[in-house]
């Protein structure tokens, strides 16, 4: 075994073989930290190394274990795959380690044998989260340890089915000399845990940090690595927390799941759009609730806006929180030329309350609605819900999966739908009792219906 030195952006992992005062991979300034590189030889013998013709190989079938979080195994699919690799990624306290606890607790009682290693907190700290949880019987094993080889040979000793680490940059393997957390360690502790999971069929979870600024000797350098990547995010002061695939080697990656962080654990919110409007205030100007995919799964969210003559003249304020920053300046500048407004003088606040993120272009309406109500100060008419995408000359696209939208809009009340015309045709054939679609072909005329 050779061994060279190498320099690694903490931040992309990008090498060099000298040190770079700024990463030209992914622009970041000090980054780079020099590692021990080890260049193994090929130890990647899990795999068969001859050819096989193809009517030979087998059919891959696909044993998944279901969790008794029923979220939890649609993000992943439709449950774990026997033998895959699950990195889970998050920023500090979002509730990664009482995520999988949970799933340690659910796999244990159904009489599944687990591993539990945690580099980071002692027996007796997971034992209190536990308790919280609610853990009692089963074969759920404990180990505190940050040697990856002692790890690993406690893992062949027992043979968990179920194996997780927690995280991946917490432990070390001696075969390098770099300290833990830096890329090459996080890469060498996935790839032992990985031939590990291939080697015995042992389905594993790896708990990977994510800082804000920045994936910090980044899970993302490990996404090629494993077979799903997961991430779990949301905001602090808010309780809910959104999990979502990245990658799924075994399913598609448009489902999320969205838990509710408590006492007990985290609790999947079976009726999300109920959760994002509850404390909606009736009769608001400003406040539109627009129909939004998520993942695959309708959602009503509350978009407000914010209109106030500006302080500074030369410069008024354009303020987003949970919308795509450029996308709301076009929409501004569209209602600017098609409605008549001038925004020289006014800061403008757009929001999607509940700290949610919306990127997808069918919530335009919904910014121009709430944007024209806070100007006109004039509250939405009640019970009405609206979504479309809004095109540079005012004129009102069609978007995916109206008939959801409508429906999601429906279940909580909102009778009367604000859609674009072009969806309209496509749902003539659809049953949908007590609701009124209100087909629009532009914001002029969107607007006038509303106000
Ligand atoms: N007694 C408790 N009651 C409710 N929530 C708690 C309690 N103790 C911890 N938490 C929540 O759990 C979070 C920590 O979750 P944890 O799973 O340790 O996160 P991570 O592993 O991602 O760093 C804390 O931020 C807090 O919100
Ligand atoms: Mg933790
Ligand atoms: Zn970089």
């Amino acid at each position: 075994m050779k061994s060279k030195s190498v320099f690694i952006c903490q931040n992309c992992g990008s090498q060099s073989p000298k040190w770079l005062g700024r990463c030209p991979g992914c622009g970041e300034w000090n980054t780079f930290v020099e590692e021990i590189e080890e260049v193994a030889g090929a130890e990647y013998s899990f795999l068969p190394s001859e050819p096989v013709l193809y009517q030979n190989i087998k059919e891959f079938k696909k044993p998944r274990a279901k969790v008794k979080i029923e979220e939890f195994n649609k993000v992943l699919g439709g449950g774990v795959v026997l033998g895959s690799v699950v990195l889970i990624g998050g920023e500090p306290g979002i509730g990664k380690s009482t995520l999988l606890l949970q799933v340690a607790r659910d796999f244990a009682v159904e009489d599944e044998k687990v591993l539990y290693v945690s580099g980071e907190e002692s027996l007796e700290q997971i034992k209190l989260r536990g308790d919280r949880l609610g853990v009692r019987d089963g074969q759920l094993y404990l180990l505190a340890e940050t040697s990856l080889e002692r790890i690993l040979a406690q893992a062949e000793k027992i043979m968990p089915h179920v194996f997780i680490l927690d995280s991946v940059q917490a432990v070390f393997s001696s075969k390098l000399s770099s300290s833990p957390g830096t890329i090459s360690q996080v890469r060498e502790v996935a790839n032992q845990v990985f031939r590990f999971a291939k080697r015995n069929q042992v389905s594993s979870f790896l708990i990977g940090h994510i800082t804000k600024e920045g994936s910090l000797a980044g899970p993302k350098s490990l996404e090629h690595m494993v077979d799903v990547v997961l991430l779990f995010e949301g905001e602090k002061d808010h309780s809910h927390r959104v999990l979502r695939a990245l990658k799924n080697r075994f399913g598609p990656v448009s489902e999320l799941a969205i838990f509710e962080m408590g006492s007990a654990g985290l609790q999947a919110i079976s009726n999300p759009s109920a959760f994002f409007l509850k404390e909606r205030p009736a009769n608001e100007a400003g406040s539109v609730v627009v129909s939004t995919i998520k993942g695959s799964r309708p959602l009503l969210i509350e978009i407000q806006a914010l209109v106030s003559s500006t302080l500074f003249a030369s410069n008024p304020r354009r303020m987003t929180v949970g919308l795509d920053h450029f996308r709301s300046s076009m929409l501004l500048t569209v209602i600017e030329k098609k409605l008549g407004y001038s925004f020289g003088g006014e800061d403008i606040y757009l929001n999607v309350a509940g700290g949610l993120t919306i990127e997808e272009p069918a919530a335009d309406l919904g910014v121009v609605l709430a944007v024209v109500s806070c100007l006109k100060n004039r509250p939405m008419p009640p019970g009405v819900a609206a979504f479309g995408e809004v095109g540079l000359s005012g004129e009102i696209r069609s978007v995916g999966q109206a008939l959801g939208r409508v429906k999601e809009a429906a279940s909580l009340g909102f009778a009367t739908v604000v859609l674009p015309q072009g969806n309209v045709a496509q749902l003539e054939k659809e049953d949908l009792p007590g609701t009124r679609l209100r087909g629009v072909k532009n914001i002029k005329q969107a607007i006038d219906l509303v106000f």
